[in-house]
C-alpha cells in the first residue's frame, strides 16, 4: 500500500518545509522537499494507492502520551476507559501512541501485575502501547523481577513518596530501586509528594469540618511536592542514576528541577495540561470540585505561566496527560463525605495534542516546533522509541498527523470518545485540529470520524532511552 500525504507542511521538532510524504505499508518511504521534488521530478508518474491533500495543513509526528492509566484499580474503584475506549479517543485527539502504567498489586508480583496489563491491551487498544511499571513493594523478589523487566521491553519503573498503605515506598526502598537501575539500564519515575505529611494534614482539615473537595487541594501543599522532588532527584544523584519526576504541578517544584538541572543532575520531568489550563478554583465549586480531584492537585492559577516557561526552556520536557478517569456519578461520588475518598484522576488523553497547540502555539507561547517536540518527539526520545515513533524520516513507523491549524472546536463531553461522564475541560474553545490520523500507515481517523480497524495497535518493546544508556 503506497499513500502520497502531498502539498503540506511538514512540521518536526527541528524544523518546518513543504514536503511530500511518501508512506510504504507501514512506513515512512521518502520525505521530498517539494521544490526539489518538482525539479527533479522525484515523485513524477509515482503509482500511489492513496493521496492524501494536506494543502493548508500540517503533517506532524502523531502524538505520544506517556502517561496514562487505563482501568487501573485505584481508590475503591476502576479507572474506567479500557484499552479499547481509551485507546480510540486518544485517536480522535490525535495521539498515536500510549505509554500506560502496568500496577503490581501489594505483596504480589509485577509479573502479575504486568500480564494482566497485557491481556487487558492485547487485541484491543487501537494505538502501539508500551509499558510502564508502578512498583507496590520493593524487596529482593521484586528487585529481581525488574531486570526481567528491563529485557522484556517494559524498562520504567514509578515509585510513590504518595499514597502510604497503596503504593508508598520509603527513601530506603526508593534508593534500593534506583541502584538496581543503575545495573539494569532502567529508568525510576518519581511521584514526588510527601504521602504521610499530606495524611496528617488531611486529617486535621477533616476533623475541623472541611470533607468537600477543596480540601484535597489544601491539604496537599507545593511545598510538600516541592520537597519529595527535591529529595527524589538527590537519591537519583547519590545513586547516580537519571531520574524522571511525573505529573509535575507547582512553580514550587520545578524550581528544584531547573535549578537540580542547572547544576548537571540528569533530571527530566513532565507536566501535564490540567496543570496548564485549570486551577485551585475549579476545587472549590462545592461536591462539582470532585471532577478536579487529582494528585498532585491543581494549584493556584498563578503557577501556569511558570510552567508554560518551563516546558520553552527545556525544564520541562514533555506534556502527558495522567489520564485515570471516573465517572463524577457513582465514582467521584464514593467521596461525597470525605474528599479523601474522592477517587484521585482526571479524563485528558483525548484533548491533549490540541490544548498544546492552542495554549502553546496559538497563543503564542511557544513555536509550533516545539510544540512537536513536546508532544511527540520528546516522548520518543526520553522513553527509548525514537526514531521509530517521533520523526518524521525514512524508516520511521509511519504514525502521522494532518493537522489544521485553524479549526476551532468546543470541547465537550456530549462530543468527545472517552468512556466518561464529564470533561474538566467543557465550554474550552480552541484552534486546532487533526483532520486525518494515521496509525503505521493505517488510517484510523479522518474528519473526526472512526474509520480505522478494531486492534490495530501493538506491543512497543522499548529498550533503554539514550539518556539513560548513556548516563
Ligand atoms: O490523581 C492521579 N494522578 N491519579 C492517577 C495515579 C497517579 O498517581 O498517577
Ligand atoms: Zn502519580
Ligand atoms: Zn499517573
Amino acid at each position: 500500500m503506497r499513500t502520497l500525504i502531498t502539498n503540506g507542511l511538514v512540521v518536526t521538532a527541528d524544523g518546518s518545509f513543504e514536503a511530500d510524504v511518501l508512506v510504504v505499508d507501514e512506513t515512512i518511504e521518502a520525505v521530498v522537499g517539494r521544490e526539489t521534488g518538482v525539479a527533479e521530478g522525484v515523485l513524477a508518474g509515482l503509482a500511489v494507492d492513496a493521496t492524501i491533500d494536506a494543502a493548508g495543513k500540517y503533517v506532524v509526528p502523531g502524538g505520544i502520551d506517556v502517561h496514562t492509566h487505563m482501568e487501573l484499580p485505584f481508590g475503591g474503584t476502576y479507572a474506567k476507559d479500557t484499552f479499547e475506549s481509551g485507546s480510540k479517543a486518544a485517536a480522535h485527539g490525535g495521539t498515536t501512541t500510549i505509554l500506560d502504567f502496568a500496577a503490581q498489586t501489594k505483596g504480589r508480583s509485577l509479573r502479575e501485575g504486568l500480564d494482566a496489563w497485557h491481556a487487558r491491551a492485547e487485541g484491543k487498544s487501537v494505538l502501539d502501547y508500551g509499558f510502564h511499571m508502578m512498583m507496590a513493594d520493593v524487596n529482593d523478589a521484586t528487585l529481581a523481577e525488574m531486570d526481567q523487566l528491563v529485557a522484556e521491553g517494559v524498562p520504567d519503573f514509578k515509585l510513590f513518596t504518595a499514597y502510604p498503605g497503596v503504593f508508598y515506598s520509603p527513601d530506603d526502598h526508593i534508593f534500593r530501586a534506583m541502584q538496581r537501575t543503575r545495573e539494569n539500564g532502567g529508568l525510576i519515575m518519581m511521584h514526588a509528594e510527601n504521602g504521610p505529611v499530606i495524611d496528617v494534614i488531611a486529617a486535621d482539615l477533616v476533623a475541623a469540618g472541611t470533607t468537600a473537595p477543596i480540601g484535597h487541594g489544601l491539604a496537599r501543599y507545593a511545598v510538600l511536592e516541592k520537597e519529595a522532588t527535591s529529595r527524589s532527584i538527590y537519591l537519583a544523584e547519590a545513586a547516580g542514576v537519571p531520574v524522571y519526576i511525573v505529573h509535575l504541578s507547582s512553580r514550587d517544584a520545578l524550581e528544584v528541577v531547573t535549578d537540580a538541572r542547572d547544576r548537571g543532575a540528569m533530571a527530566f520531568a513532565e507536566t501535564c495540561p490540567q496543570y496548564l489550563f485549570l486551577s485551585l478554583d475549579d476545587l472549590g465549586n462545592g461536591f462539582e470540585g470532585a471532577k478536579y480531584v487529582c494528585s498532585p492537585p491543581l494549584r493556584p492559577k498563578d503557577h501556569q505561566e511558570a510552567l508554560w516557561r518551563g516546558l520553552l526552556k527545556d525544564d520541562l520536557q514533555l506534556v502527558a496527560t495522567d489520564h485515570c478517569p471516573f465517572d463524577f456519578h457513582g465514582q467521584k461520588e464514593l467521596g461525597r463525605e470525605d474528599f479523601r475518598k474522592i477517587p484521585n484522576g482526571l479524563p485528558a488523553v483525548e484533548d491533549r495534542v490540541d490544548l498544546l497547540h492552542h495554549g502553546g502555539v496559538v497563543q503564542g507561547r511557544m513555536s509550533r516546533e516545539r510544540w512537536v517536540e513536546i508532544m511527540a518527539t520528546n516522548p520518543a526520545k526520553l522513553f527509548g522509541m525514537y526514531p521509530k515513533k517521533g520523526a518524521i524520516v525514512p524508516g520511521s513507523d509511519a504514525d502521522l498527523l494532518v493537522y489544521d491549524p485553524n479549526r476551532i472546536r468546543t470541547i465537550s463531553a456530549a462530543t468527545h470518545h472517552m468512556d466518561v461522564d464529564y470533561s474538566i475541560f467543557e465550554g474550552f474553545e480552541i484552534q486546532g485540529a487533526s483532520d486525518v490520523v494515521m496509525s503505521r500507515g493505517t488510517v484510523l481517523v479522518r474528519d473526526g470520524e472512526w474509520v480505522g480497524p478494531a486492534g490495530h495497535g501493538r506491543f512497543l518493546r522499548r529498550g533503554p532511552a539514550d539518556y539513560v544508556r548513556l548516563a
